[in-house]
């Protein structure tokens, strides 16, 4: 598949563009600082918070699996059994209440966090897929 250029100029804090590559939903994902800061306190919960399993490349393997802090881009797709999680950007109710926003699947209930990462006693078992991807500039990212 041809990489997809998307440009994030016009993406708000907490609005999602959705396009797609290799016939895969690709999520770019802008961050508010509310959901950054969440990021670091809820570590405990999860199955892998340091992203020790490769679901990422090199350059995304840090605290927000990203290149730009508050850029999010991930695979939509759930590592279980790859139904397409729905952004939560309100929060979570039920086992994962508290935590400021993430994705949840709609088939077996698995949560993620707002870098993709899953919850542990999820059906899920890793983190979301972040695709090869780099910034030509401030307003536009290649993924793929
Ligand atoms: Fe997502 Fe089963 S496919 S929890």
């Amino acid at each position: 598949g041809l990489p997809v250029e998307v440009n994030i100029s016009k993406l708000e804090p907490g609005q999602m563009i959705r396009v797609e590559w290799r016939g895969k939903p690709i999520w770019v994902v802008r961050r508010t600082q509310e959901m950054l800061q969440d990021l670091e306190l809820h570590n405990d919960k999860l199955r892998d918070p340091l992203s020790l399993e490769p679901q990422q490349p090199a350059y995304a393997t840090n605290t927000t699996r990203s290149i730009k802090p508050e850029i999010f881009i991930a695979v939509g797709i759930c590592t279980h059994l790859g139904c397409s999680p729905v952004y939560q950007r309100d929060g979570f109710s039920g086992q994962m209440e508290g935590i400021a926003a993430g994705f949840l699947c709609p088939c077996h209930g698995s949560g993620f966090d707002m870098a993709g990462r899953v919850f542990q006693g999820q059906p899920a078992p890793l983190n979301l897929v972040v695709p090869p991807h780099r910034y030509l500039d401030n307003e536009r990212v290649i993924i793929g």
